[in-house]
């Protein structure tokens, strides 16, 4: 286990939603395992003109929240130890000043310091620019480093000034832009899965593959963020970064090595081999929606246009679909197709790959029915699973078959299941660039959504819609080569079996 030193860690925006939801959780329970470096300080950097014990009943609130079933109480204590307050305005110079001059002359905080930028995307390049001003970014005395949370910027062109500008105050090396869907179990376990296991490798490309399938949906809806949300959508949200990257990690060739650089160039190089969708192609490759009211859990909700901070009359979608292709000689001819909602009818994230059939249907005069192919399904969420649908026959005297699944269910009863964030929050701290994307990785992604974000933000006047509680909107079929492609619901045997569109 590589070392971690002890830091400051700094959260821009700590009573906001992230802080609440993950990070605060996910420190807590780094704290638990016994996994925090001694005398490690968090230090929240916000507005409220607040002492410190009421920023550490706000801390106390989030984790009954998070942990409704109670908290460790001993490792609360430890916890609440580690809890300091900065009381300062994002746009303030002065506040920034102050800052620098805690992080370097307070002995009670270590030098080392992590920036994490838990606040509005259009607020990271001036709260960069007045730390740097500041002077707290120099690294004389311990290493700085600034987590940069997504979208990093909101079309190419953005990105590229964001990072223009990010670049002026700080190295490659001391930023961390984090895609929290790298730190989950399973889209980890994809590069064990294919990296570690040699037989899968000669199955794994055009010859045995017919299409590939990457889902996120949820039941939630947009929790009170109209604001980021009106401006992003589906697929600035989830598809330009986490669905784009769990598409590398599938997609990818093996690396030289697993670290960091070799690692990223190995999924810039599937970024760049994806097929360019011009303008007028984009109906064919991408499909959105917007929910409107349904049932959720048996609850009545509202549909987006009623949601709290919503323009009456937004486009916004809140369900996005995309096919691509990926040209090079792995892949060729392969379709990926990549989908996610909100207000659906059940929250699940999984990669679902499907075989060709057999070359000939030997049991044809049986009474096999229509072949079915096999599955290799990889499940993200709620459940980590993985998974291979296979034939097989059905014991008796007739020649009948069904498919069964082969689950491989990797976690042991006694092993617990942790946040993404644990995992990204150490890595940052140990220095671990591994998990965390490269600029040239974002840049890559935005030129394959940039043609269908210009299309969609010209097309103001209408969006697909679909009842909340349900798989999405109707006609997304049209984005499938062929009839007997389709969406698959759910990672059951019954699933294979869904024809739903
Ligand atoms: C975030 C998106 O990045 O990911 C949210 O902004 C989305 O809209 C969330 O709900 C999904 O992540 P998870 O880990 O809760 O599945």
């Amino acid at each position: 286990m590589t070392i971690t030193e002890s830091c400051t860690v700094v959260i821009f925006g700590a009573t906001g939603n992230l802080a609440r939801r993950k990070l605060i959780p996910a420190l807590f329970q780094l704290e638990v395992a016994g996994r925090l470096p001694e005398k490690m300080v968090i230090l929240a950097f916000a507005r409220r003109p607040w002492q410190r014990e009421q920023w550490v009943d706000e801390v106390s609130g989030m984790l009954l929240e998070k942990f409704p079933h109670g908290i460790n109480e001993k490792a609360f204590e430890r916890f609440r130890e580690r809890l300091q307050y900065h009381q300062g305005d994002l746009a303030d110079d002065e506040a920034h000043r102050r800052l620098r001059k805690v992080l370097d002359e307070d002995p009670a905080f270590p030098a080392n310091a992590l920036f994490y930028m838990a606040i509005r995307p259009a607020e990271f390049s001036e709260v960069i620019e007045k730390l740097s001003n500041a002077g707290a970014l120099d690294e004389k005395n311990g290493w700085r480093r600034v987590v940069i949370e997504k979208p990093f910027g909101y079309d190419l062109l953005s990105a590229q000034i964001l990072q223009q500008s990010l670049s002026k105050y700080l190295t490659e090396n001391q930023i961390y832009r984090i895609d929290h869907y790298l730190g989950k179990g399973t889209v980890q376990n994809v590069l064990v899965f294919r990296f570690a296991n040699l037989l899968l490798e000669p199955l794994w490309n055009r010859n045995y593959i017919d299409h590939v399938q990457i889902t996120h949906s949820e039941t939630l809806g947009i929790e009170g963020r109209a604001d980021y949300y009106e401006g992003a959508g589906a697929l600035r949200d989830m598809i330009q970064s986490h669905l784009m990257q769990l598409l590398t990690l599938v997609a990818m060739e093996p690396p030289v090595m697993m670290d960091a650089e070799s690692l990223r160039d190995e999924k810039v190089k599937v970024l760049k081999a994806i097929r360019p969708i011009p303008q007028n192609a984009v109906h064919a490759h991408a499909f959105r929606g917007q929910y409107t009211h349904g049932t959720i859990n048996d609850k009545p909700v509202p549909g987006y246009l009623e949601e709290e901070g919503v323009a009456g009359d937004s486009s916004t979608e809140t369900y996005a679909a995309l096919k691509v292709y990926i040209d090079n000689w792995r892949w060729r001819g392969v379709p990926f197709y990549l989908r996610t909602g909100k207000r659906m009818i059940e929250g699940s994230s999984a990669i679902c790959i499907r075989f060709k059939n057999p070359p000939q249907h030997l049991l044809r005069h049986t009474h096999h029915e229509h072949s079915k192919p096999n599955w290799i399904l990889l499940g993200i969420q709620p459940n980590e699973c993985l998974k291979m649908e296979m034939q097989v026959k059905v014991p008796g005297l007739e020649m009948h078959t069904r498919t069964i699944s082969l689950d491989a269910s990797y976690r042991k009863g006694d092993e617990r299941e942790h946040d993404a964030y644990e995992d990204l929050l150490l890595d940052v701290m140990r220095g671990d660039h591994s998990l965390f994307l490269r600029y040239d990785e974002v840049e890559w992604a935005w030129r394959v959504v940039d043609p269908i974000v210009k299309v969609w933000s010209m097309e103001r006047d209408f969006i697909n819609t679909y009842p909340a509680g349900t798989w999405g909107p109707r006609g997304t079929y049209r984005l499938f080569d062929r009839d007997d492609q389709f969406w698959r619901h759910g990672l059951g045997v019954e699933g294979a079996d869904l024809q739903a569109y």
